[in-house]
């Protein structure tokens, strides 16, 4: 018949077996080892029935009392090693806040974009508003409404792209001029940027680029204006102030009509590859409005005069930043575009 001591021994190794298990599927087993079907304790409570009647209620007891124990052990040791468990995985899992941020690779703006803003916050100190026309244009805008009647020969100039009978890509921001006349009256004063396209790829060329029109109308608006508004604008986008020439040259729309050179400023008027040893540097086409445009827009020739002007957004951000080939600007070459 087991003893109170032997009982009390079963609790003890019990205990020490707990104690020294450090991992929740080693107690599970532990539990099964004492207290499951076959266990040590089960076993013992088996025996009951074959002992005599007056030591079995002693012994029950006893085996009871060390059953509950050792299942408290068990379950206070699963607390412990639960908590520890957890515990644990805090500290690998931990953020730590005080650590520098990683920061992420931020996108630049593009230089073409870059420079439009430029252009525009000039234009806009000089009170000229952003307008905005069709990218698909049709034969009237583009040409008719300009002065370019068919078979005109500036037409060919144009290496225009056909959509299909009087559908075409436009190839130049002037056809905003008469679209903005037919909408507004007099004072106008806008800029136009946007893309232009031609069909035509090399070196210097390419099928798509960006133009910005200018245009003012009013009752007294002279070259004067003109050469002033341009003049000034060269001045602020360059930050400097080369010297400035209009050269008399023919567009359809204007009359008269003058193209715009500046000092190189490469080379400061010596002469150099990139101004063809000319010293100048041609960088935009410009005149008064042809009074057929201006009727085409609705407005009156007799009462109102207007200039125009367009220039080529590539060509300026080549100037202004050096940049020697037009190409980089459409082949999303990361390492050209972070440089701006
Ligand atoms: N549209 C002309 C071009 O594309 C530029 C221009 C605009 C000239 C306005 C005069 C006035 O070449």
């Amino acid at each position: 018949m087991p003893s109170e001591d032997s009982i009390q021994s079963i609790e003890n190794s019990a205990a020490q077996v707990i104690e020294g298990t450090d991992s929740l599927a080693g107690l599970e087993a532990v539990k099964t080892q004492y207290l499951g079907k076959n266990g040590i304790v089960t076993e013992q409570l088996k025996r009951i029935s074959s002992l005599p009647v007056e030591k079995r209620k002693e012994f029950g007891q006893a085996l009871n009392r060390i059953k509950i124990q050792i299942a408290e052990r068990i379950q206070a040791r699963h607390e412990n090693l639960e908590r520890a468990f957890l515990d644990q995985q805090f500290r690998d899992q931990s953020i730590d806040v005080t650590l520098p941020g990683r920061s992420g690779t931020l996108g630049t703006i593009h230089p073409i974009s870059r420079t439009l803003r430029r252009m525009e916050q000039i234009f806009d100190r000089l009170g000229f508003r952003v307008a905005e026309g069709p990218e698909i244009e049709n034969d009237y805008y583009n040409f008719e409404a300009l002065n370019i009647p068919a078979n005109h020969p500036a037409r060919a100039m144009h290496d225009t792209f056909y959509i299909h009978d009087h559908g075409l890509l436009r190839t130049h921001t002037s056809p905003v001029q008469v679209r903005f006349m037919q909408t507004h009256r007099p004072p106008i004063r806008i800029i136009a940027p946007g893309k232009v396209f031609r069909c035509d790829s090399d070196v210097t060329h390419t099928p798509m680029f960006h133009q910005l029109e200018g245009l003012s109308v009013d009752s007294d608006v002279t070259f004067a204006d003109l050469k002033g508004v341009i003049i000034h604008f060269i001045h602020e986008f360059f930050e400097a102030e080369p010297k400035v020439r209009f050269r008399s040259s023919y567009f359809p729309f204007t009359e008269p009509s003058a193209e715009v050179d500046m000092g190189c400023v490469f080379c400061g008027g010596e002469g150099c590859r990139i101004c063809r040893h000319t010293g100048w540097i041609e960088v935009l086409g410009c005149g008064m409005v042809h009074p057929e445009v201006l009727k085409h827009g609705s407005i009156d020739p007799d009462k109102y005069t207007g200039y125009a002007f367009g220039l080529g957004i590539e060509r300026l951000t080549m100037l202004r930043y050096g940049v020697r080939d037009l190409r980089y600007f459409f082949n999303s070459e990361l390492s050209f575009l972070r440089q701006f």
